[in-house]
């Protein structure tokens, strides 16, 4: 694959420097490149004053506290925080909208809400000083990309109570880009925005990028042509093979972005494009501990599990081992100090149970993009047959597959399934353009059990 250059450009480059080249370290934040103990202790003296700030301001974690019998003092070392009680969704309704508060309203700058299609949506807040901190953390994100000042980046997540976009623009503003707010939606119209405006840099979920795809395909534009160098994607769970799909077919560099509006939205991790070894989470202002889904227990580093995460800095809403839902494995650092994350098999929530078997979207992407004559545009649809649940591979065809062909593919993905995940499927194997397009975060579970 002709990725493009990632060596150090020669000094005294006039124009912006093309992106995939490590950053110079003068170019990192300070905490980029502190030791691992130095971090450390800054964390260790952020968690201090979080949990007294929570403690005081937000009758929640009072009670949490009072009633396992814990006192923000009582944590002298990072470890000790596995006596502190969880914070959870249900918590942040229960005290819709602004029970959260760690700060009187008026200091809130901004408003943003959780995407949550089901019950009340969850709120948080952002003091002024909180807002420059995500700005500052998107930025770092950006650069670790490849980003650098000067870059135009076409923003196509959604702007709006989704923390998607803005927090996007303000972290891409704050590095000293040029940004192009096309928000979701308007597909053609991006693709004439891209071919227009030149943008070395996109950020868009990894299924809307799909989208494009095909728009730019429609209107007889070879993707690899366009001036997009490097794509910032997240929102969304995408596994390793849907990195190289989409770097091939836009010959570009796809780096993963993580982050939820519970804890701040995009830019809790991200991906050096250097390494592309799995997202570094900026630990001088999110603390990271994963555990175990059933006991809740911490576990090593290494092991696959919940992850939980504790703002370190964060004065409006400050959260305390907030339980993501998201499943991943913590492993030391590489590129920078910080620990990395491994990119998101899925969220419990998202984990289908069939007959007994857990099953995550994201092993049977790794399926299909793994076999000619597929595009990479899937749906699982779940019903009831009697008492038991089935599941359908809903799949599109490319136009050059033939119906012979079709046939076996079907064959080929029931036998993969059953023998890599373990369960029993029915495939179908539809036209091209047979599945709906995603314009932001895609849905790729249709859960019909209940109709
Ligand atoms: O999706 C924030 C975001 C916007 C992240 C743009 C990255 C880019 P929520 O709508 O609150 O916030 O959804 C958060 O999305 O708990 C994960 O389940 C999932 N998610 C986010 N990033 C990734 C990723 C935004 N890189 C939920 N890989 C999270 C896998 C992701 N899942």
């Amino acid at each position: 694959m002709a990725i493009h250059d990632t060596s150090p450009q020669p000094a005294g480059t006039a124009l912006p420097q093309r992106l995939g080249r490590a950053p110079e370290p003068r170019e990192l934040d300070p905490a980029e490149r502190m030791s691992v103990d130095e971090l450390r202790a800054t964390q260790l003296a952020r968690l201090q004053w979080t949990l007294e700030h929570a403690y005081e301001n937000v009758p929640l974690y009072k009670r949490k506290f009072d009633e396992a019998g814990v006192r923000p003092e009582d944590l002298r070392s990072l470890e000790d925080l596995r006596h502190f009680p969880h914070t959870t969704k249900d918590d942040l309704r229960d005290t819709y909208p602004f029970g959260m508060l760690a700060v009187p309203q008026e200091h809130v700058s901004r408003i943003h809400a959780s995407s949550g299609t089901t019950g009340r949506p969850t709120v948080v807040g952002y003091t002024e000083d909180d807002i420059d901190t995500w700005a500052s953390v998107v930025a770092r994100s950006i650069r670790a990309a490849g980003g650098r000042p000067g870059h135009k980046v076409h923003v196509s997540y959604g702007y709006g109570l989704f923390t998607g976009g803005l927090g996007a623009h303000y972290g891409a503003e704050k590095l000293g880009c040029t940004v192009i707010p096309a928000s979701g939606g308007q597909t053609a119209k991006q693709v004439q925005l891209i071919q227009d405006f030149r943008p070395e840099i996109i950020m868009i979920t990894p299924s809307y990028m799909l989208t494009l795809l095909d728009e730019f395909e429609r209107q007889g534009i070879d993707p690899r042509t366009t001036s997009l160098r490097t794509g910032i994607f997240g929102a969304e769970p995408w596994t390793e093979q849907m990195r190289r799909e989409i770097e091939e077919r836009f010959d570009l560099h796809a780096v993963d972005i993580y982050g939820l509006s519970e804890v701040m939205g995009p830019g809790v991790a991200n991906e050096c494009v250097e390494t592309k070894d799995g997202l570094h989470i900026w630990e001088d202002h999110f603390y990271p501990e994963v555990l175990d889904p059933l006991s809740h227990d911490v576990l090593p580093d290494g092991q696959n599990g919940e992850l939980a995460l504790t703002s370190l800095t964060k004065q409006a809403m400050p959260v305390i081992r907030y339980r993501t839902r998201d499943l991943t494995t913590l492993r030391p650092g590489t590129a920078r100090p910080m620990r990395r994350m491994d990119k998101v098999t899925g969220r419990s929530d998202d984990m289908i149970i069939l007959r007994g078997v857990n099953v995550f979207p994201t092993q049977i992407e790794e399926i299909i993009l793994d076999l000619d004559g597929l595009a990479p545009h899937f749906q699982l649809v779940l019903t009831k047959d009697g008492r038991l649940d089935r599941m359908s591979v809903r799949v599109e065809a490319t136009p050059d597959c033939t119906a012979d062909r079709r046939v076996s593919l079907s064959k080929e993905i029931v036998a993969t399934v059953k023998d890599r995940v373990g369960v029993s499927v029915t495939v179908d194997v539809v036209d091209p353009e047979g599945i709906e397009r995603s314009v932001g975060k895609f849905r790729r579970i249709i859960d019909r059990r209940q109709d």
